[in-house]
């Protein structure tokens, strides 16, 4: 397993470019089984998120390469595989969207419930909802959602929940109702700009969607879906990461590939913040020199800010002197971070869907727990900012969602590193307790005075040859 080291307190400055949307891709992949011919999608991010998927696709008949020119290949080559096992969707929940184009395409679909989740409850009641509007006969057996339907029809479908529409499920509703025969209205669609992305992969491949990015999409369907070509949109997430990364170590970065567009909320609120933000066509330069000023925020769906950048802002608002109140409307209980926030000494303290956070003026590096995507994110930006040497642990979590994040931070000049995650690379000053071991123990009336520590040639305190004979380089304070 990796973890990040950071030595934080380094004002960012730099250019990069944004990525394609993982959670635009992850569907648009999925849909590809609906499609009969292949698909070359360009900007699909490198991702273990992606190859989870590639993998679930290759045991369902679809092949899935990866192109010289960084392009995606999906080719089916056989329909007739309906099982997506628990195995590959206990990994990511996003495999649910695989239910949807299985039942339209191949009027069956079993597909393993994706389980818990560390951002809260995540029930598909709504995506099981819309399939059997369509005419599917649904039923969940073992720990699966069988699904079947000889023939799809058109219907008017409302996919408004308690939380807001849902997205994968429109997107699974949409995928599926391509292929029906009729007329299907959803009503209370997701109005995400990674669903509308869906929906132009799906009419280039000769679907008739209209309506998207609005909560009323209209869908024709037709009797078949033939192979295309699409690029996928910038992601909107890591782009708004990287601006955080900027603003919270008051520095500044140049971002290319990014769509202001599908920003607005959160562009909006970090100019609120006191963040200077120009933008020219699709490359946005982000600076930050002064003191911010805090701010109330509330993730909400599409186009409210985003529940996917509420970890970061939060992060940053922990650095902003001044009380500030960060609520989620959509995930009501992803506060995992703030746990691990209070580590590097954010103050913030949560309270049912809010978390309160009051600034502090320096945060300081510590050793600390991803325990979700967009949580290990928001730790990675603290760490950014903390003085001093931070890891971050567990950041497999960052690596489903995020293309090399560290590589992208060290282009805008920050100092971290990726690492095994073994003693030995947690830095000393993350280490009281092994520094507490490298001094004798001894019961007082065996105390003898210490002998002189001679300073060796490395600049390090070398022990008497008498002492700590099993200590080793490799745990000595001052190893790396
Ligand atoms: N909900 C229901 N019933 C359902 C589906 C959802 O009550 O059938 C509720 C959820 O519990 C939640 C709200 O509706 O409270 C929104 O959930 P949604 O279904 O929209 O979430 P999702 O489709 O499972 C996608 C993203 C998430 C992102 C959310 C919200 C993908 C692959 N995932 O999840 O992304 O947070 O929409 O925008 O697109 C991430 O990238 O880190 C991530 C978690």
């Amino acid at each position: 397993m990796d973890m990040l080291h950071i030595r934080g307190g380094k004002a960012l400055c730099g250019e990069v470019a944004v990525s394609g949307a993982k959670n635009a891709a992850l569907p648009i992949m999925a849909a590809a089984l609906a499609v009969d011919g292949p698909c070359r999608l360009r900007g699909v991010p490198e991702l273990v998120d992606v190859r989870t998927l590639s993998t679930l696709l290759g045991e369902l008949g679809t092949t899935v390469t990866r192109e010289e020119d960084g392009g995606l290949l999906l080719a089916t080559a056989d329909n007739s595989s309906c099982v997506a096992t628990y195995e590959q969707v206990r990994r990511m929940r996003a495999s649910i969207c695989v239910l949807g184009p299985l039942l339209a395409r191949r009027g069956r679909a079993c597909v393993s419930l994706p389980g818990g989740c560390n951002i809260g409850h995540r029930p598909i009641d709504l995506h099981l909802k819309g399939l059997a509007a369509l005419g599917a006969e649904i039923r969940v057996e073992r720990g699966y959602v069988i699904a079947e339907a000889v023939r799809l029809y058109g219907a008017n479908i409302y996919l408004g929940g308690a939380f807001g529409s849902t997205v994968t499920g429109t997107c699974n509703v949409m995928s599926a109702a391509v292929l029906a025969e009729g007329t299907t209205t959803i009503e209370a669609a997701a109005c995400e700009p990674e669903v509308a992305d869906l929906g132009r992969f799906l009419n280039a491949a000769g679907a008739r969607i209209s309506g998207l990015g609005t909560p009323f999409v209209r869908i024709e369907g037709v009797e078949q879906l033939t192979g295309t070509e699409h690029t996928v949109i910038p992601d909107r997430i890591e782009a708004a990461t990287l601006m955080m990364a900027a603003a919270i170590t008051r520095g500044e970065a140049t971002l290319r590939n990014v769509c202001v567009r599908h920003m607005t909320a959160v562009l909006e609120k970090l100019r609120e913040m006191g963040v200077t933000i120009r933008v020219n066509g699709s490359t946005v330069h982000v600076r930050c020199d002064g003191p911010l000023r805090p701010v109330d925020c509330i993730a909400l769906p599409y186009p409210g800010i985003p529940t996917d950048v509420q970890a970061q802002l939060t992060a940053l608002l922990g650095t902003t002197a001044g009380i500030s109140i960060v609520t989620d409307k959509v995930f009501p209980d992803r506060f995992m971070h703030v746990s691990e926030l209070l580590r590097v000494g954010a103050r913030i303290r949560r309270e049912g869907n809010n978390a309160i956070v009051s600034g502090s003026d320096s945060l300081s590096g510590a050793s600390v727990m991803a325990s979700d995507l967009r949580a290990s994110a928001a730790l990675v930006l603290a760490a950014l900012a903390a003085e001093g040497d931070s890891v971050v642990r567990r950041i497999y979590h960052l690596d489903r969602g995020y293309e090399r994040l560290e590589d992208k931070l060290t282009r805008l000049g920050a100092d971290v590193s990726r690492v095994k995650d073994d003693p030995a690379h947690v830095p000393a000053s993350l280490r009281p307790d092994e520094e507490r071991r490298q001094v004798p123990l001894r019961p007082p009336h065996f105390a003898r005075p210490a002998a002189p520590r001679e300073i060796g040639s490395s600049g390090v305190a070398v022990p008497p040859p008498s002492a700590g004979k099993s200590s080793s380089a490799g745990n000595s304070p001052s190893a790396r």
